[in-house]
């Protein structure tokens, strides 16, 4: 017995067969109404042939721990973990990947004989989508606006990278950058330089690197028409900018380094490369991430 469902929420007609024998993949957040997952998960299910689907399921902090034994007792063929559970939710792992472990942060559960595997693939999702955006070999100078979450993912990955060879790290409040830098330098081995957000540091580490990187919620809805960056004169040709805020699509960070002569990579590919890696790690075929892409493109209305 099967049925088709629309995984949709915007009626674009993104449809799973379901029987007795499907797989479940699900990402779990607080909030997670709004995930994009589902969508692009179940446009790459049905690209695969697979029979399986993917869901989004509300839990809360207090209900963490339940929700994790539950995956495996109901279980669930693999799991995305968002905000706010990536590293509340590694303490529940019986075993991490090195990158996981490295990042301290889960967004992808695997089950792995009986037991759950926590990695993480938003390194590999922003490294893919730098390459995907033209610069599949990162520039020596890579600087980095912010120090949260975001921000370490996006320094492990480009530290993690042979060809980097100095990391900036430029956040409002500067100890957190001094806190990140520090670990950084020590995993890496590489020369990491904390520095406050003022217009110096600005133009010092922002206007001498190769790439610049976005990774604080500046410029995101509704906050749009703002940058990070005050003066956009630091940007110039030779120099490559990318920003992990994907609404808007463009944010005024990407449009004033193209208005200056640099590129510019958007941070939607991101979210589609590091869900296609997840659902390769869960199925061991490989998930199509251009799907994933333009899934995500044609909700924000704009074709490939
Ligand atoms: P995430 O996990 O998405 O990275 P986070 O851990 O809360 O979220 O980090 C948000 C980052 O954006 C931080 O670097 C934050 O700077 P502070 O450490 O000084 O708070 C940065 N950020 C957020 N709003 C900002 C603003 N209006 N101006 C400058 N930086 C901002």
């Amino acid at each position: 017995m099967t049925d088709v469902i629309d995984s949709s929420s915007d009626g674009n007609g993104v449809s799973v067969q379901i029987s007795g024998k499907s797989s479940v993949f699900a990402v779990i957040g607080d909030p997670i109404e709004h995930t994009l997952s589902p969508l692009m998960h179940n446009r790459a299910i049905k690209a695969m042939g697979l029979d399986a689907v993917y869901v989004s399921l509300h839990v809360r902090p207090d209900d963490l721990e339940r929700a994790i034994k539950g995956m495996k007792a109901l279980g669930i063929g693999g799991m995305n973990v968002t905000v706010p559970h990536k590293t509340a939710v590694m303490a529940l792992m019986d075993d991490l990947s090195d990158e996981a472990r490295a990042v301290g942060a889960v967004n992808t559960i695997i089950p792995k004989d009986g037991g759950l595997y926590g990695d993480n693939t938003d390194g590999y999702g922003f490294l893919k989508c730098l390459a995907e955006g033209g610069l599949p070999v990162l520039p020596e100078r890579v600087c980095i606006i912010g120090a949260g979450g975001a921000a370490r993912g996006v320094a492990f990955a480009c530290a993690g990278r042979e060809e980097v060879k100095e990391l900036a790290i430029i956040n409002r409040t500067v100890g957190k950058a001094e806190a990140l830098a520090d670990e950084i330098a020590c995993f890496s081995g590489k020369v990491v330089e904390p520095a406050p957000a003022d217009k110096q540091s600005f133009k010092r580490h922002a206007g001498g690197a190769g790439l610049v990187v976005n990774t604080t919620s500046v410029g995101m809805f509704p906050n749009e028409g703002v940058s990070p960056l005050p003066d956009p004169s630091i940007f110039h040709e030779g120099q490559y900018t990318a920003d992990i805020v994907y609404v808007p699509l463009r944010t005024k960070f990407l449009d004033d380094a193209e208005a200056n002569g640099a590129k510019s990579i958007e941070g939607l590919a991101m979210l589609a490369w590091q869900g296609a890696r997840s659902l390769s790690l869960w199925t061991g075929m490989e998930a199509p991430g251009e799907v994933m892409m333009a899934a995500l493109l044609e909700h924000f209305g704009r074709g490939m």
